[in-house]
């Protein structure tokens, strides 16, 4: 028989995977609909194109999503209490500088022959620098691997095509700098 999770007992039960290295759990398995609670710290450089709506409820602390869109990188806040629906394929990064944030981010499961990439932008120019494409089944086993092949390429392989600046790869404090720049 079914049974209702009580969401902030199952918080309390998971909060030491709720941090780094971890940072997230998901709440069922085997499910249609990807209900997952992803916690802070955690910043990065990749920005992911999902061909399916996904849902934010930020209910505790604040984070933002960068968002690239034709040429621009731009922010939207999820403060604490906010909610946002996210269009498909919208390129976005999350960013989670808060401790102790939590995030309750909800997914599709993508059909057999539905394609997710992962990219990565020029934060000088905007301009893209690198795609990977796949047929997302597992995020704790297919993603991995597509970092690492852009984590670990030479820095020429990571130059922006259009103004020549190198991408910082996994270092996303460098990235952040180069876009204040
Ligand atoms: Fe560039």
């Amino acid at each position: 028989m079914l049974k209702a999770i009580n969401f902030p007992k199952w918080i309390a039960d998971n909060q030491h995977l709720l941090k780094p290295p971890v940072g997230n759990q998901q709440v069922w398995t085997d499910t249609d609909l990807i209900v997952t609670v992803v916690g802070g710290p955690n910043q990065r450089t990749d920005f992911h194109d999902d061909p399916f709506e996904e849902f934010f409820y930020q209910f505790r602390g604040s984070a933002n999503l960068l968002i690239a869109d034709r040429g621009k990188i731009e922010r939207i806040d999820l403060n604490e209490g906010d909610i946002f629906l996210m269009p498909p394929h919208m390129r976005h990064s999350p960013q989670r500088p808060q401790p102790g944030s939590l995030c309750l981010v909800i997914e599709r499961t993508r059909p057999a022959g539905v394609i997710d990439a992962f990219e990565w932008y020029c934060a000088h120019c905007g301009g893209l620098v690198h795609r990977s494409e796949l047929e997302l089944q597992s995020i704790v086993r297919d993603l991995p691997p597509l970092y690492e092949t852009f984590y670990n390429s030479r820095p020429e392989q990571r130059r922006c095509s259009s103004c020549g600046t190198v991408h910082p790869g996994r270092d996303w404090q460098a990235w952040h700098a180069q876009r204040a720049t």
